[in-house]
């Protein structure tokens, strides 16, 4: 991959190690100084994690106002995506989905984005007061699960929104598919439209030439990247990337500097710093590796009587311009047990976590840190799953929903007064709050969405296969909050 700088070098992880060989005396805050106001926890996690972990000053510059180190450490990073910036945040994607729509919509701006998108998608419309144009994503009535957007659709979209202020794309959906990026890009920007891509699942793509090109590649204008799901920095790590053009630096770091915490966590920040300096001196040669364990996985699963280890073969369908194989989606509905089951099997008796189970499927996600004797171990359990644990329990044949109808929008059915009703008596209501499975986040209904019957039944299809739901207010979702006194 081209880079114009040395990225060998690490600024803010130095200046961490620096400022923690000077051994200062802290008057500062965190309270536990080093550690030491929490030896049982300093004792197991490692008394050096903690004595780095430490608050904003002079040696180590600001996250909202980067001047020294994490501006170069942002430097750094921006020349390791290609794109003109890049911001650290400490609060997930999430958080850089949210200052994305904050930056480009005013509340009433109409965005178009696919109605399959996580929840901090979602949310960010009550947080902006944008308006949602959902586009229908393409169905995969075999595997039950939603794919990618095709460009005619999102034409259709900015068509019927001359005044649309901006497109939303998922590169990859959690799944692994990928849309037309590029073209649907140029779509949107021939229309004036500004592009943020959520590209939570695809922190690694930029460090493989036999993965997906990523949005800012593409000419998206920003997107936001969990480097702490696939590029191997800590939980909660991402960067917000910015092409400018369309969009002002100065906007995105207002938009940041609003929600943002005033105590970003070092640790999560310089792991950001040496996960970008792994990925670019060694992603080529690590993803190889993760390429080839994948594929002789796949090929090993698709042996498996019962079982289909989904991949590339799905390119063409509609939604499926191309696919990140580093995303093991393994279809169960052949062994007549669901996703969910066999969840819970790997887990309680193979003691294998996985990404996610819904009906039909699970997700294995292979990153930067697996090993040919991780993935075995998994092949292993998913072939002895397979004989052990066959079932005619089975009896669904679809189950992905179609887009609910918006009534109103986010922020409006957010502050509207509410009421609390049984679920089964919620039949035609409009939704006061969010419900999903989580993983993967993608609200079954969010607020403003009228409930139908088929989310209904979906939802109480959920609740019978403890699958973990999410977000709303009842935590066993007996009942659900919807709009009216
Ligand atoms: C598609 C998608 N977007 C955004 C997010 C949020 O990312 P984060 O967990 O980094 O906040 C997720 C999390 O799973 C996701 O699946």
């Amino acid at each position: 991959m081209k880079t114009i700088r040395n990225h060998n070098n690490t600024p803010l992880f130095d200046a961490l190690k620096n400022y923690n060989k000077r051994n200062v005396i802290p008057f500062d805050v965190p309270g536990h100084k080093h550690g030491n106001g929490i030896p049982e926890f300093a004792e197991y996690i490692g008394k050096k994690a903690l004595e780095i972990d430490v608050n904003s000053m002079k040696c180590l510059d600001n996250i909202s106002n980067p001047i020294s180190v994490i501006k170069d450490a942002e430097e750094l990073m921006a020349d390791a995506y290609c794109s003109d910036y890049a911001f650290f945040l400490v609060n997930g994607t999430s958080f850089g989905v949210q200052a994305m729509v904050m930056t480009v919509c005013k509340p009433g701006d109409k965005i178009i984005m696919p109605r399959n998108a996580h929840k901090s998608a979602i949310n960010s419309l009550i947080i902006s007061g944008a308006i949602p144009i959902y586009v229908q994503p393409e169905i995969n009535d075999e595997l039950g699960i939603a794919m990618g957007v095709t460009v005619e659709n999102i034409k259709k979209s900015i068509m019927e929104n001359p005044d649309a202020k901006a497109v939303f794309l998922i590169n990859p959906t959690y799944y692994g598919a990928v849309s037309k990026m590029k073209e649907i890009i140029e779509v949107a920007h021939k229309n004036g439209l500004a592009v943020l891509v959520d590209e939570a699942h695809g922190a690694h793509f930029r460090y493989h030439d036999e993965l997906p090109k990523t949005g800012i590649e593409l000419g998206a204008d920003m997107a936001a990247v969990s480097l702490h799901k696939t590029g191997g920095s800590l939980t909660q790590s991402s960067v917000l990337l910015l092409n400018e053009g369309l969009i002002d630096k100065n906007t995105v770091k207002t938009a940041l500097n609003l929600l943002q915490t005033t105590s970003a966590s070092y640790l999560l920040m310089s792991s950001l710093d040496v996960a970008r300096k792994m990925l670019v001196t060694k992603g080529q040669e690590i993803l190889s590796r993760v390429l080839k364990y994948t594929r002789a996985a796949r090929q090993e699963i698709n042996n498996i009587n019962g079982l289909y280890a989904f991949g590339k073969e799905l390119v063409g369908y509609p939604g499926v311009y191309n696919f990140d194989e580093t995303k093991l989606g393994v279809c169960v509905r052949n062994l007549g047990i669901t996703g969910f089951k066999a969840y819970d099997i790997l887990r309680d008796k193979y003691n294998i976590q996985v990404e996610l189970g819904d009906v039909f499927n699970i997700l294995a996600i292979i990153s930067v840190g697996d090993t040919e004797e991780s993935i075995k171990l998994l092949v292993d359990a998913l072939r002895d799953m397979s004989f052990k644990y066959r079932s005619s329990e089975m009896k669904l044949d679809k189950v992905a929903l179609k887009n609910p109808e918006v009534i109103i929008s986010p922020r409006d059915a957010f502050y509207a007064k509410k009421r609390v009703i049984k679920l089964e008596d919620a039949q035609g209501e409009i939704s006061g709050e969010s419900i999903m499975a989580y993983p993967p986040g993608i609200p079954i209904v969010a607020p403003g969405e009228r409930i139908n019957k088929q989310i209904i039944e979906y939802i109480k299809f959920l609740k019978n296969q403890h699958s973990m739901l999410r977000d709303t207010e009842d935590p066993y979702v007996d009942n659900i909050k919807v709009l009216g006194i």
